[in-house]
């Protein structure tokens, strides 16, 4: 009877399913896997000539609620005797994965000395899970959590520290590394690099709305909500299918047999009655709940959204066609996983909801490096901004906050000066808190790019200067954040050089 009822009711919200106006420009598929190795995505073993790769690259998964998840694990080779390694944990923002663009930014830290671990969340790349590009913030924040704590628990092996250990996040992920990063124990991370990090889900609903229009946005939760209708009923169906899958019924344990001697007293009861008719209806029951899975499959595939697209397309971010060829500059030939820009149509019922920002009252005595883009539609360079000043206005001792500004858009700091310019920045940042050089600022002039940036210290305001007994003990939190805006064309000479000496010296993973 029950029984019944729920096929019935499923049966109705199947027929409602159906019924929905189909978007042309949502995609019903299962977007197929592909596990082969893709070209950049092999391993890479350290030179042996004084140009060689000083460093190499391996593959290794952990676990994240059960699901494998790919990493590429960066050694640098003549820091190794040196003693344990430090390492930086890295992931990708939405919508992407760790061979798109991100190795550039890995091995800049593994030729300082650095190791980095940098993975794939479920779903994307190299990693398990089903459905595939299913964006979602508190499953990265799972596995961004499962990463640090395979790397704090010595999974990576005695070669490397797992006391000192950071968190480098771009875009999407620079928020999961200030949420993940506050739930984890004081001292647990030493130093978060967040790259034009997104930070909050209202904000960019507001900006979403601007942009969009009431209808633009409805319809993205439109698809959304049909989206997750269609994995909900799938779910359902799955779940009625194996309760009333025959019960396994071993009656040569022990309590097999007390069961059976239990139904036999039982048995001329009015319940055992009702129960026998319904043992006798249940194959029927399963035999109509699979139909109807089978018969309702083509309906219940996940639906996805384009993840990026021109103004007034449904996608999941609108862009100008200059971020979107900035976007696909950063690409390989072939991806892995096979990979495509498109993203389970759920998402927009999350991101509006999730707000990094809240997290940073927690990490008051965590040094934190951001770096923003000031031509970002996506994530603003004025929000970026904002939140390193809270930052280093709640700093603790040994806390503090540096904000580096790019003359660029979201998606152009994966090459070139922009590179360059971000990348030795979050180095020099990088290792001043692993406890491998003193005195930040020098080894940034060291490095040339004081000539081309208009640097500013900024001191917290008068009143947490002045006030009570944390401004008297923590002198060092009253500089804590330390401003560059990068001008736009300055100094590209000697960038470019550095940029095509990387090409030479690693010219098979260039693109990687
Ligand atoms: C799978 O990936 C490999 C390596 O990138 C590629 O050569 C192959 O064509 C892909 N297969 C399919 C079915 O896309
Ligand atoms: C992940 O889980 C699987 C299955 O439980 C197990 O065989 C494997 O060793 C685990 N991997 C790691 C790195 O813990």
């Amino acid at each position: 009877m029950v029984t019944a009822l729920a096929v019935a009711l499923l049966g109705a919200a199947i027929a409602f399913l159906a019924t929905l106006p189909y978007e042309a420009e949502l995609l019903h598929t299962t977007l197929a896997r592909n596990t082969s190795l893709t070209p950049d995505a092999r391993p890479l073993t350290p030179g042996v000539s004084p140009d060689g790769l000083p460093y190499g690259r391996s593959t290794l998964h952990f676990n994240s609620s059960g699901t494998a998840c790919e990493a590429w694990l960066y050694t640098p080779a003549k820091w190794a005797a040196a003693g344990p390694l430090p390492v930086v944990i890295m992931a990708h923002g939405l919508g992407a994965q760790k061979d798109l663009g991100l190795h550039r930014y890995a091995d800049a830290f593994a030729r300082a000395g650095l190791a980095a671990l940098l993975f794939d969340y479920r779903t994307f790349g190299g990693s398990d899970g089903e459905p595939r590009h299913w964006v979602s913030p508190r499953r990265h924040v799972e596995d961004w959590r499962a990463a640090v704590d395979f790397v704090k628990g010595g999974g990576l092996g005695p070669q490397y520290d797992t006391e000192r250990v950071s968190l480098w996040g771009t875009s999407f992920a620079g928020g999961h590394v200030l949420v993940t990063a506050a739930d984890l124990p004081p001292g647990a991370v030493k130093s978060i690099v967040a790259m034009v990090p997104f930070l909050d889900g209202i904000e960019s609903a507001k900006a979403n709305l601007r942009a969009r229009g009431l209808p633009g946005v409805l319809r993205l939760l439109a698809a959304a909500a049909h989206d997750k209708l269609r994995a909900a009923a799938a779910t359902a169906l799955d779940r009625l299918g194996s309760a009333l899958a025959p019960p396994n019924t071993d009656s040569t344990t022990a309590t097999g047999k007390a069961q059976a001697a239990a139904s036999a007293a039982a048995a001329d009861s009015p319940a055992a009655a009702v129960e026998r008719l319904l043992a006798a209806l249940r194959p029927a029951a399963a035999d109509a709940v699979s139909r109807l899975r089978e018969a309702a499959a083509p309906l219940l595939t996940p639906a996805y959204v384009k993840l990026l697209g021109a103004p007034g397309e449904l996608a999941l971010m609108q862009l100008q066609p200059a971020e979107i060829a900035a976007y696909f500059a950063k690409h390989p030939k072939e991806y892995q996983g096979g990979w495509r820009p498109l993203v389970l149509a759920r998402v927009g019922l999350e991101t509006s909801s999730y707000r990094p920002t809240k997290s940073l009252e927690r990490l008051a005595g965590l040094p934190l490096l951001f770096v923003s883009a000031a031509e970002d539609s996506l994530c603003p360079a004025a929000l970026v901004r904002a939140a390193a000043e809270a930052a280093a206005v709640a700093a603790a001792p040994g806390g503090g906050a540096e904000y580096l500004e790019l003359p660029c858009d979201h998606f152009s700091a994966y090459s070139g000066e922009h590179l360059e310019v971000a990348s030795a920045r979050m180095v020099t940042f990088l290792r001043k808190h692993f406890g491998l050089d003193e005195g930040g600022s020098a080894a940034a002039s060291a490095q040339g790019h004081e000539a081309k940036s208009q640097r500013e210290e900024a001191g917290a305001p008068d009143e947490a200067r002045g006030s009570g007994a944390d401004a008297g003990a923590a002198p060092a939190a009253q500089r804590s954040l330390e401003v560059e805006t990068v001008e736009e064309g300055a100094g590209g000479a000697s960038a470019r050089e550095g940029v095509d000496e990387n090409a030479e010296a690693a010219p098979k993973v260039e693109g990687a």
